[in-house]
């Protein structure tokens, strides 16, 4: 099933002149727009969980304590800011190799650079793809986090939809997903949720982890891993698992990471892109069209994060601190979705899934009527954030929702 690019610039083919006034209207980002909504609302008891973002048990999002530490000393350290060079911090990228690569970190063939954000990463790395083969196709399993295919669209890449999840058995599609990647030609890409899947929450099981990496490596395809959520789900290195098997079992690999989520620093926009080629010489030629290519973009990546991040995995205090962060937030995603999961068995499925994100079984009718009559936020696909409420409003959402289900 291919599919009809969105977004895609408008090329005037006339020679009228036109001002900026002429261009045609934005299809405006609805979880944006969600998230206006719902800051609009002036009932006190509303609950948005439209948000991307993680919230502990009063419902904030808090600075970390660690990142605190990491950002006083670097008050107290840090005697320039000058330029760093289009590659950003370049230790940070080092210090973080062993935690996204696992037992790969040594391998040369990878290289990996600062980017801000993962959607930094996902352009930069889908561009690379466009440049080295324009006619690669891009499969994307729906649903998917909606900035995949305006990111594929902006690089003008082909894509090619099949369904990853059934929404009515609360489980991923795997016949049709294999399906999908035995019809594709060598050299298409395949974009893949390294953890904690956005929409959905529904991750491969290690079997199909497995079963999944060797018919890409079989079938020639490149996987390109979105990994924006590792900790979130199992564990930090278990989360890791996926891209580290197909490391293995692939001569090129592309990964795009984020550290937004697991060290909470959203708005700092730190990432990274990850580059795995046959040879080591390969791996630098495309790490410096990369780099090129960031240069048109943005000169060079946001420093303050990224150092901060620098500062905590430098030393191991700090950074055993972060895991202890890091863990009591999995904990509490893991804990919301058991309580919500035992409210009604049609939300068992909840209880097996990870990350912040699951869909709802209800229609957008039923979303629009929980807006109006709960003041309760959430996208109209049912998208929710299991951790978007605050753990005094776990009861009275749950008990909306089996209501909504129900009528
Ligand atoms: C699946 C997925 N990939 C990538 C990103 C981008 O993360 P960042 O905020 O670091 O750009 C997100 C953010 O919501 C996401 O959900």
């Amino acid at each position: 099933m291919t599919r009809e690019a969105a977004n895609r610039p408008v090329m005037l083919t006339d020679t009228k002149a036109r001002g900026l006034a002429d261009l045609p209207p934005v299809q405006s980002d609805s979880l944006l727009a969600l998230i206006a909504l719902a800051a609009a609302d002036p009932r006190a008891d509303k609950i948005d969980v439209g948000v991307g973002v993680f919230r502990d048990g009063a419902g904030n999002t808090p600075i970390l304590k660690v990142m605190k530490q990491a950002e006083q000393r670097l008050l107290d350290t840090q005697v320039t800011k000058a330029y760093l060079g289009g590659a950003g911090d370049k230790k940070y990228a080092e210090l973080l190799r062993p935690t996204v690569l696992g037992e790969h970190a040594a391998d040369a063939r990878i290289a990996g650079v600062q980017t801000p954000g993962g959607c930094g990463a996902l352009r930069l790395g889908f561009q690379l793809i466009a440049r080295a083969n324009p006619k690669a196709r891009v499969l994307l399993g729906t649903p998917t986090w909606p900035n995949h295919a305006p990111i594929i669209d902006g690089v003008a890449l082909e894509i090619v939809e099949y369904p990853y999840y059934d929404r009515s058995s609360g489980a991923i599609s795997f016949a049709k997903m294999l399906e999908a990647l035995e019809a594709a030609a060598p050299g298409d890409v395949v974009l893949l949720h390294g953890c904690c899947h956005n929409p959905t929450g529904a991750d491969l099981s290690d079997d199909q982890w497995e079963q999944m990496t060797q018919v890409v490596a079989r079938r020639g395809l490149l996987p390109f891993v979105d990994i924006a959520y590792q900790g979130f789900g199992r564990g930090l290195d278990e989360d890791g698992r996926g891209l580290r098997g197909l490391l293995t079992a692939c001569d090129e690999v592309i990964a795009a990471h984020s550290c937004d989520k697991n060290f909470s620093v959203y708005r700092d926009r730190v990432g990274s892109l990850w580059l795995k080629t046959a040879s080591e010489e390969s791996t630098r030629t495309a790490m410096a069209h990369v780099l090129q290519d960031a240069r048109e973009m943005w000169s060079m990546p946001p420093d303050h994060g990224a150092a901060c991040i620098h500062i905590i995995l430098d030393d191991s205090e700090l950074r055993a601190r972060w895991l202890v962060e890091l863990a009591a937030m999995r904990e509490r995603i893991n804990a919301v979705r058991r309580r919500i999961a035992s409210f009604d068995p049609r939300l068992d499925y909840i209880g097996r899934q990870f990350g912040m994100f699951s869909l709802l079984p209800l229609s957008r009718d039923q979303v629009l009527k929980l807006r109006e009559d709960h003041s309760i936020y959430m996208a109209d696909s049912g998208r929710f954030n299991v951790v978007g409420m605050a753990d005094g409003d776990i009861d009275r959402f749950t008990a909306a929702v089996v209501d909504a289900m129900d009528g």
